[in-house]
């Protein structure tokens, strides 16, 4: 009896991780992925049975990674598999080093979020020659076959979604402007991130074209907006010679469109040394992603305006589930098999829906789902 009432529970809890990632809540998201892992915490799973799976992971300056490192381990040993996580302080040769390793170390299957998304074909040709499984994590690893699946957050979806909180904020739809905005990019290296530009220039364009948002700087190329391996101090950088530049003599900048948390960081900082944060001199609205704890503090602050939510312990619950399907010899359930071509072929993909955290839904998107304590954002 016991025995059928828990496989009963785990039916519906597999339902409800498959409803998690293709939905829009996040609440439902976290909720049926903590689930999922209380399940995988019994350590029952056969396919296991005490398997090594190699982890690599950029680095551990950027919260995100950590906590995406560290609920991929504690999914993986709760199923019964031992876990080899290594970070590689965004450097492409040790990372490189450091998948070599897992191989040798006999690793069934890596788990990778690369550095450079155009550097590993070569390691990863020694991972098919020994007949170990890849999965690309969260960014696409490009350039090579040796890639089994992807699994990510929507990333065109990403700047969409930042694309529409500028356009909502500013009232661009409502007819108002002309407004001043400058535009960042992500680090050139990581496929992630013309995604996340193309997504919200998609929004963001028709503006630009009609003179209702004015990027006063001129620079509106990815190649030139691109800030290399995500770095705070470079974004801070160009940000400070944006505004010395352009916004001399008190011109107000309305609108920053930032990809991702670390960026955002940097671009704060400069705006605060350039006197903004006072009621005459307010903010602009400043986008990000990945609601890392010092930018929900900035955004409870009034610094940052939002940040995009991509709950980690959904993705890893994805992963875990696509390591069992591929030790098992099965397909893994994947819904795009179209959008993520990495030039040498097109990676079956799993995509989980990303959402925005700001001041106003903060408490329901991340405290309520259990993914930060109100403490911890103090
Ligand atoms: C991207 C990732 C983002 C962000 C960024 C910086 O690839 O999708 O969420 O964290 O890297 O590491």
């Amino acid at each position: 009896m016991k025995k059928v009432i828990a496989l009963i529970l785990v039916a519906v809890l597999a339902v409800g991780m498959l409803a998690a990632c293709g939905t829009s809540t996040s609440t439902d998201a976290s909720v049926s992925s903590s689930a999922a892992s209380t399940d995988s915490a019994k350590g029952t799973d056969t396919a296991a049975s005490g398997q090594l799976i190699g982890v690599a992971m950029p680095t551990q300056s950027l919260q995100r990674w950590n906590q995406d490192g560290a609920n991929l381990k504690k999914e993986l040993e709760g199923k019964g598999y031992k876990v080899d996580l290594q970070y590689a302080n965004n450097d492409v040769n040790t990372q490189i080093q450091q998948i070599e390793n897992m191989i040798v170390k006999g690793s069934k299957v890596l788990v990778i979020a690369a550095i450079d998304c155009s550097a590993l074909s070569d390691v990863l040709k020694k991972a098919a020659d020994n007949s170990v499984k890849v999965i690309s994590y969260d960014r696409l690893i490009m350039k090579t076959p040796n890639v089994d699946y992807y699994a990510t957050f929507d990333n065109f979806k990403v700047g969409v979604i930042q694309g529409q909180y500028i356009e909502t904020k500013l009232g661009l739809k409502d007819g108002k402007g002309p407004f001043n905005i400058e535009l960042f990019g992500g680090s050139p290296d990581d496929n992630n991130a013309n995604y996340f530009f193309d997504g919200a220039y998609s929004i963001l364009k028709p503006y630009i074209d009609s003179g209702k948002l004015v990027v006063t700087s001129g620079q509106k190329d990815f190649a030139k907006i691109a800030i290399q391996g995500w770095d705070s101090a470079k974004a801070q950088a160009r940000m400070d010679n944006l505004i010395t530049a352009n916004y001399a003599g008190g011109k107000k900048l309305d609108a920053v469109l930032s990809p991702n948390d670390s960026l955002a960081i940097g671009i704060v900082a400069s705006l605060k040394n350039a006197g903004y944060g006072s009621s005459d001199k307010p903010y602009p609205i400043i986008t990000g992603q990945d609601c890392d704890k010092p930018n929900v503090i900035a955004m409870i602050n009034g610094q940052q305006s939002m940040s995009i939510f991509k709950d980690t312990r959904t993705l890893a619950s994805k992963v875990v589930e696509m390591i069992d399907s591929l030790l098992q010899g099965k397909e893994a359930p994947v819904y795009d098999t179209k959008t993520y071509d990495n030039e040498s072929k097109v990676v079956p993909s799993f995509l989980c829906e990303p959402v925005y955290a700001d001041k106003d839904n903060y408490k329901k998107i991340l405290v309520d789902s259990g993914y930060y304590k109100e403490s911890d954002l103090k």
